[in-house]
């Protein structure tokens, strides 16, 4: 690399956001200048929703207003040639792979395709924020040899997603932890996948082609499939009497562990504590705390022995598991969130936009003379 960068784009800055602020040596995370802590107390992912696309909380009619377009059977209805799609796919295809394709699919069907003025955008992230959690779920029933559930109005997203999963009405608190999770997933700053999806639309491409983008950066393990894999962990650690001897074997053999480290927090992830408080109070409520416990010894000799802090990967999939959701389901969900910051993110590349377009630090030889294939 040139100069002082140090690979990976760490700590450059590509533009100027108004959507998150992170303080990574605070711990601290901010959506539009409000705490997050504060807005997993007082708020709920709907009106973070709003918040991240309009730039401030919205008065009582407006959060009214834009809680009935993200709740309508309407705009969370997918076409039904895509159930016919999914019904078409192999049954061990990944989630991910179904969430990308299906969003694909979603683009041909939107009436505001082709056109990429802020006020189409902004209805396609509509629809997109309400279709996601049904895509999801329905691929869920789908590969279970189950018919679809119909979303249901009465229902916000987060409990609406969760009955849409099993077809019965989820509990209180299930529908607590799930909204927050999604407050706390919902959007942070330049991220891989919100990098992707800004590269996507700076070159004026459409929202649907953006997520997409999107969506493909998530998947990977280093980004938001590590909470897939911090359960798959779990899995193998099996009881929390084996987990301080697994995890120091794992450290002594060089392991990347999933759920630790970051590249901006240099504390511990400000989500990370909500997740493992409301982990440890769902695992109470069905009766089963051992993930929770496995990985607070995970925590424990990870933070003492390599100075790693849990970050917002951790304790989710552990939330997640206690309200019976698959594990290759975690990453979807992840996606179901953080669509909110990607469509802000693409609202806000488009509304001030230079194409992105970086350069290499080139390394090969520049001056070789072609030879013929008989003579190599
Ligand atoms: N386990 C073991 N060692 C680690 C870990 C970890 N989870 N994270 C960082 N390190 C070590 C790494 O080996 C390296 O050590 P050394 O300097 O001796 O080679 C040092 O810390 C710096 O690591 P890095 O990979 O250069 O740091 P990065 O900023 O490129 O990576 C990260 C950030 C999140 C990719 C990394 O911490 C990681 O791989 N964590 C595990 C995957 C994970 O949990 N990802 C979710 C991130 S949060 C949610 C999201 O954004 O999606």
């Amino acid at each position: 690399m040139s100069g002082e960068q140090k690979g990976g784009l760490e700590d450059v800055v590509v533009s100027t956001s108004g959507i998150c602020f992170i303080d990574g040596n605070e711990g601290r995370l901010v959506y539009r200048g409000y705490d997050v802590n504060e807005l997993v107390e007082r708020s709920s992912f709907e009106e973070v929703v709003f918040l991240l696309w309009h730039g401030d909380l919205p008065s009582r009619n407006a959060l009214a207003a834009h809680t009935r377009a993200l709740t309508s059977t309407a705009n969370r209805r997918l076409p039904p040639k895509l159930i016919d799609i999914l019904r078409a796919l192999p049954r061990r295809t990944a989630p991910m792979d179904v969430l990308r394709t299906g969003v694909s699919v979603l683009a041909a069907f939107d009436p505001d395709g082709g056109d990429n003025s802020r006020d189409a955008t902004l209805r396609k992230s509509i629809r997109l924020t309400a279709q996601l959690p049904t895509l999801v779920a329905a691929w869920e029933r789908v590969r279970r040899g189950r018919p679809p559930v119909t979303p249901t109005p009465r229902l916000g997203l987060a409990g609406n997603f969760l009955y849409m999963l099993s077809g019965k009405t989820p509990t209180a608190l299930a529908v607590k932890t799930f909204d927050v999770g999604l407050i706390l997933h919902a959007d942070h700053e330049f991220n891989a996948s919100t990098f992707a999806a800004r590269v996507t639309a700076a070159t004026m491409s459409d929202v649907h082609s953006a997520i997409t983008s999107a969506i493909g950066a998530l998947r990977g393990p280093l980004h938001g499939g590590a909470n897939e894999q911090v359960m798959r962990m779990v899995e193998q650690i099996r009881t929390p009497e084996r987990a301080e001897d697994w995890i120091r074997k794992a450290l002594a053999d060089k392991a990347r562990v999933m759920g630790f480290g970051h590249r901006v927090y240099r504390v511990e992830d400000p989500r990370a504590r909500h997740l493992r408080r409301l982990a440890g109070e769902l695992g109470r409520q069905v009766g089963d705390t051992g993930a929770v416990e496995i990985l607070d010894t995970v925590a424990r000799v990870v933070s003492a022995d390599k100075h790693l802090h849990p970050n917002v990967d951790l304790y989710s999939g552990a939330a997640y598991a206690s309200m019976g959701i698959p594990t290759d389901q975690f990453t979807p969900i992840f996606a179901i969130s953080r669509v909110a910051g990607w469509t802000a993110h693409v609202m806000e590349q488009h509304g001030n936009n230079r194409l992105i377009r970086p350069r290499a630090d080139y390394t090969g030889p520049t001056r070789l003379s072609y030879v013929p294939a008989d003579r190599r």
